[in-house]
């Protein structure tokens, strides 16, 4: 099974949508806390976790600091302020220095973010995105986190030390998004790319350090990434005058309602929470985040993957309804092609070759929100689903 994505959206060419303010701030957990409340760990930076003996040794369960270090974009993230590309987006946006600046940091070089009293030891910013951003600040579980099952130290135990839960889907995705999705309508404006949070495809992109835990998929990946970004921008749309001012923000959440409606009952059989949410943001946000758990904790099957993947390539009438405004169908297929990207990576390479040049059509076709031509993309649907053998 292949994991990469092999196709990709052009960055930026979605780049006319916006959102207002960055959300869950997984990476901002820093409150005044009153004083009987516990406090929040504390971060060390990615140098504690570089030792040989650690995560900074030769072969591959010691090499996490090395892959990081030597391959993940994020390790760069933070010199990407330094460009002059950053410049221009900051000048745009009335903003002197980006790489001292609170709104880009926050996400590009994270350990700057952190407060004073969050440091445990000096922290370098130019980590960019390091080891704690994800694994979460370290302070609880550093010491504890090496024990084994064998020294009756189970990885429960370490969850409960702090240690953040990446091998959960839902848990995965609520720390990738709160990055990967959301950036102020000022900063697209001025050209930042546009972001397209998908957790499965991203996972699988980033250079990868670690092994998926034995009855991950790739499919229920895909499915919780698309039920977690569906609660995000319905908690924008939620916030009112803010995230509702943004007329694109209602095609995209539509767009990202639709796919897990058509796909709910295939996961879910009978299931209908998405799908009678009702119109309202908030009731919405809870639907998904509900569904994002329970899909979580699935038990995977290949029939749910094939469900999944049949339910998406029967869906070319959606395109041919002349009462849906063409954008709304343009961020429909944009949604479709990722998805039936990430299903045939988790489905059988023979199956994927038999339908790989359907494929690449929908991907050409989805590709130009301005250019979207629904009913040409309806019948590369149709082709593609026969080509799979759907009904
Ligand atoms: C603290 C913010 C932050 C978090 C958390 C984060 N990222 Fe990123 N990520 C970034 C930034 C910033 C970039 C862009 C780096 C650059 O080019 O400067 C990036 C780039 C990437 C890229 C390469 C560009 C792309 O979109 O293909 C991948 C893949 C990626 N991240 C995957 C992930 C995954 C998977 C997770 C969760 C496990 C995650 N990221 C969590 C900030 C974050
Ligand atoms: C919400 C998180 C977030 C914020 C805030 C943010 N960025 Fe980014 N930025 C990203 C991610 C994620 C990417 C990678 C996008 C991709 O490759 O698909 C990125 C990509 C970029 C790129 C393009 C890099 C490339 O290789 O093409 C530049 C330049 C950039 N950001 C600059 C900035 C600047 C300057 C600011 C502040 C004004 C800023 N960013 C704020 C998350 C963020
Ligand atoms: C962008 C997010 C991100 C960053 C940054 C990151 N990790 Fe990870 N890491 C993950 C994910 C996702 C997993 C897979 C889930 C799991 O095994 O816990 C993982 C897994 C691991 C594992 C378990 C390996 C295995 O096969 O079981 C180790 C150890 C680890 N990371 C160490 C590090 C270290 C050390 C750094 C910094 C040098 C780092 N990580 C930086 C996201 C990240």
């Amino acid at each position: 099974m292949r994991s990469k994505p092999l196709y990709r959206l052009k960055a930026g060419f979605f780049a006319s949508l916006c959102f207002v303010v960055p959300v869950l701030g997984i990476q901002l957990p820093f409150r005044v806390f009153g004083a009987e409340e516990p406090r929040v760990p504390r971060y060390l930076g990615s140098l504690s976790c570089a030792s040989s003996s650690c995560h900074g040794g030769a072969g591959e369960r010691r090499d996490q600091w090395i892959q990081w270090n030597g391959k993940d974009v994020h390790r760069r993230a933070n010199s990407t302020l330094n460009l002059a590309r950053s410049t221009q987006i900051a000048a745009a946006a009335g903003i002197a220095d980006p790489a001292n600046h609170a709104r880009c940091v926050v996400c590009h070089a994270p350990n700057a973010a952190v407060p004073e009293a969050g440091r445990l030891a000096a922290l370098d910013r130019t980590e960019g995105v390091s080891c704690e951003a994800c694994h979460a600040p370290s302070e609880t579980w550093i010491r504890t986190h090496t024990r084994t099952e064998k020294e009756g130290f189970t990885y429960a135990n370490k969850l409960s030390a702090g240690l953040r839960d990446l091998q959960n889907a839902y848990v995965r995705a609520n720390t990738c998004v709160a990055c990967h999705q959301h950036v102020d309508r000022d900063l697209i404006q001025a050209g930042h790319p546009e972001l397209i949070f998908e957790l499965d495809g991203q996972s699988a992109a980033e250079p990868r350090h670690w092994k998926e835990p034995a009855g991950a998929s790739g499919a229920r990946a895909w499915w919780v990434g698309q039920a977690v970004a569906l609660r995000e921008i319905a908690w924008h749309q939620a916030q009112g005058a803010a995230g509702a001012a943004d007329d694109r923000n209602p095609a995209r959440m539509a767009a990202l309602r639709w796919v897990l409606e058509v796909t709910e009952a295939a996961i879910f059989p009978g299931g209908t929470v998405i799908h009678s949410a009702g119109p309202e943001p908030a009731a919405l946000q809870a639907s998904a985040d509900q569904r994002a758990r329970e899909a979580a904790g699935l038990t995977w099957t290949p029939v749910m993957t094939a469900g999944l993947l049949h339910q998406l390539a029967d869906s070319a009438t959606t395109f041919r309804h002349p009462e849906i405004p063409v954008p709304v169908l343009a961020r429909r297929a944009e949604r479709l092609v990722l998805g039936l990207d990430r299903l045939l990576a988790a489905s059988d390479p023979k199956l994927e070759a038999k339908v790989e040049q359907e494929l690449k059509e929908l991907f050409r076709l989805a590709q130009s929100l301005p250019d979207f031509n629904p009913a040409a993309f309806s019948a590369a649907l149709e082709r593609f689903a026969r080509a799979l053998g759907a009904s």
